[in-house]
């Protein structure tokens, strides 16, 4: 049975970097375990919303449902309005971050090496907002007890199937359980519980603290595990340690399900031209073959990639001149 992954572009260069992850895909299934990949071609986004009326149409919704896994690019001004409902149709739980230096690449913080888990469907971002009076709105935030486990009961998989990075044997959950003790106080302790239950070493720390830690000693940290916002902004702000958004790539899991894409948007100002760096789409569609368990595929990916930005040709967003094109034929041949 081929893998069936639903394939949406969505705007500006989401139209550049996808093709060059779905080239990359194709090359691994050429030459790896995997057998083959069936796509379907489902569109998103602005340019949708203007042609249809809906910025999601049901036939997306309904491929990305279907599928075994989808591939996104980026959608632009349209964007919450596509990625949230697309979550929900893969019925993610979490989302998968990974922030990692690259040899050769300019970062902040060269040593930088975590992953962030944030839980993908609760907490302010559950969707209930509300304005009472001329003067006054509010917000409920949403935390459940079985949603903190199931994230907990991952993050101890995770660490266990050595997927953290090097020598990972714990997760730090950061919180902020000492102002919002009902909400994060539940947060935190179902999560330390489940660790407690696994046998897994969990730490925790509070995440206005950790966002001073991280930039200072990145070294201190592994695997990190959030609530929805606080795994929203720490991720994008090791994201920065990094040295840039064409480097990142994200997974949303579900239980038989993901959607893979790059962390970065439509990147108007680039847009059209080729030259996009389709890095962190490439590394989305490495997690994506993990995802279906073929772990030494997703590594040659992940080397390949390595090894382009090490001595191979770079696009303008790391100081080189190389297209979209040029950078995806260097990591193929490296396969
Ligand atoms: P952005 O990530 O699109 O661009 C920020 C900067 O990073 C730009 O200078 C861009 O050229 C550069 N950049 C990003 N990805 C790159 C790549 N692969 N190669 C080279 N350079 C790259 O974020 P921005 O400008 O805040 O948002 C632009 C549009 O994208 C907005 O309409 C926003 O709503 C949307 N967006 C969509 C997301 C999604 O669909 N997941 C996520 C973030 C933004
Ligand atoms: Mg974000």
């Amino acid at each position: 049975m081929p893998v069936e992954i639903a394939v949406i572009e969505g705007d500006g260069i989401g139209k550049e970097v996808v093709p060059a992850a779905v080239e990359v895909l194709d090359a691994v299934a050429a030459t790896g375990s995997i057998g083959e990949f069936e796509y379907t071609y489902v569109d998103a986004g602005d340019a949708v919303l203007a042609e249809t009326g809906e910025a999601l149409p049901e036939d997306t919704y309904e491929a990305a449902a279907n599928a075994d896994a989808t591939l996104f690019g980026a959608a632009g001004e349209t964007a919450a309005d596509v990625i949230l409902p697309l979550r929900d149709a893969v019925g993610s739980f979490v989302n998968i971050r990974p922030a990692r230096a690259f040899p050769g690449v300019d970062a902040v913080r060269s040593e930088t090496d975590v992953v962030f888990l944030r839980e993908n469907t609760e907490g302010v971002y559950a969707g209930h907002e509300d304005r009472l009076s001329e003067d006054l709105s509010t917000l409920t935030r949403v935390v459940t007890s079985s949603a903190s486990r199931e994230l907990a009961e991952f993050a101890c998989d995770f660490v266990e199937d050595g997927r953290g990075p090097d020598g990972s044997e714990g997760f730090t959950v950061a919180h902020k359980a000492n102002v919002m003790r009902e909400t994060d106080g539940r947060f935190r302790d179902e999560v330390l519980a489940v660790a407690a239950e696994r046998g897994v070493e969990a730490d925790e720390e509070l995440m206005d603290a950790f966002a001073t830690k991280l930039p200072l000693d990145p070294t201190q940290y592994g695997v990190v595990v959030c609530g929805n916002l606080a795994g929203d902004v720490l991720s994008d702000l090791a994201a920065g340690l990094v040295g840039g958004l064409g480097l990142l790539p994200s997974a949303n899991i579900g239980h038989d399900n993901g959607l893979f894409e790059p962390v970065h948007g439509t990147a108007p100002d680039i847009a059209g031209e080729g030259v996009a760096n389709p890095t962190a789409a490439i590394l989305s569609a490495a997690m994506l073959v993990e995802y279906f368990g073929y772990v030494e595929d997703g590594n040659r990916i992940r080397d390949a990639v390595e090894a382009v930005l090490t001595d191979g040709p770079r696009t303008g967003d790391l100081g080189g001149s190389a297209t979209t094109t040029e950078v995806t034929e260097a990591v193929v041949e490296r396969l």
